[in-house]
């Protein structure tokens, strides 16, 4: 049976990977950073060494992306140096690298959907750390750079989250509206890369490197996804829309983050739902959770 290792694994996404790893035929080792430093470029090459793995699916990042900004020195060593290291590792072992990357490395002032050709130009040190990743992860034999955007999950801290706990304690909140892009449920993200890695493992000339770009389906703005998880809590919360200029922030962020998914669909042949629906599905299983 192979190997997947991933990296990262208490996080939003890895923690996704890690759930449903019991319905998929394969050998999982998850490790985050006090099992496996991906910083360490030996601890890299002895945990290779010994696991050897198929595929490695890196979820391991800094992701403050505010704090990010006064914090250059370990943004980049977590996000480029790190990925430098698991570059290594898996061309020498011949596994494939699957690196996660963000729709920050764009600079928002597009006003179609983000194609992989469309080049970057990061606004933020986690953008431009994230885009650096890329040109890091693409140097490996086998490798694919999946950009996403607005993950969320069950695990974690997120905006979903923040906006249910803070419409639980006040009666309105303003949340920006000038800035688009698509929300994606950490479980569909996940699902969709098993589901790459499975169809990779029946035939390895379904292997397709390169960048591909994964959100859920459809659009929207912070604002009406915020109105969107009130509604769906059954909140009586207020939500009112504001600009960015009245939320100033140390980062800036891109004003439109929507990423094209073509390429991803077409390639794997991957079904993607739409945002709303996959946010009603994990506040069904937040629900679920706190009534156990
Ligand atoms: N969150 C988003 O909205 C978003 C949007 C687009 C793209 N992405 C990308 O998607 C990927 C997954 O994001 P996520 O939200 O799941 O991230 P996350 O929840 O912040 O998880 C990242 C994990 O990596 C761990 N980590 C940090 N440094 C490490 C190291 N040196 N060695 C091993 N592990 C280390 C973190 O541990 P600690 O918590 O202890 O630091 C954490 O458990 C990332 O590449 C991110 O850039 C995220």
């Amino acid at each position: 049976m192979k190997t997947i290792l991933v990296t990262g694994a208490n996080g939003q996404l890895g923690s996704e990977l890690k759930k449903l790893s019991k319905n998929v035929k394969f050998d999982f080792v998850f490790t985050d950073v006090d099992e496996l430093d991906i910083t360490d470029i030996l601890a890299c090459a002895a945990f290779f060494d010994n696991v050897r793995p198929d595929f490695v699916i890196n979820c391991a990042a800094y992701t403050a992306v505010d704090k990010a900004e006064s914090e250059k020195r370990i943004v980049w060593k977590i996000n480029v140096d790190a990925v430098k290291n698991l570059v290594i590792s898996c061309s020498l072992h011949g596994s494939y690298l699957i690196q996660i990357s963000t729709d920050y490395v764009f600079d928002g002032k597009s006003s179609v959907p983000y194609v992989e050709r469309d080049l970057v130009a990061p606004q933020s040190e986690y953008g431009k750390s994230k885009a650096a990743a890329e040109l890091e992860a693409l140097t490996c034999p086998k490798s694919l750079v999946i950009r996403t955007s607005w993950l969320y999950s069950t695990f974690g801290n997120n905006f979903v989250k923040t906006m249910i706990r803070m419409g639980q304690q006040r009666e309105a909140l303003n949340v920006v509206f000038d800035q688009i892009g698509t929300p994606t449920y950490a479980e569909d993200l996940a699902s969709a890369i098993l589901e790459i890695v499975g169809k990779i493992d029946s035939d390895e000339k379904k292997f397709a490197g390169g960048l591909f770009h994964y959100s859920n389906e459809g659009v929207c703005s912070w604002y009406d996804f915020a109105c969107a998880i009130m509604k769906l809590c059954g909140s009586k919360c207020r939500i009112y829309p504001i600009e960015t200029s009245d939320y100033p922030t140390p980062a800036k962020r891109p004003k439109y983050g929507v990423l094209n998914k073509a390429k991803i669909k077409s390639t794997y042949e991957i079904d993607i739902n739409h945002w709303y629906s996959s946010l009603e599905k994990m506040i069904d299983a937040l629900n679920r959770v706190e009534t156990l």
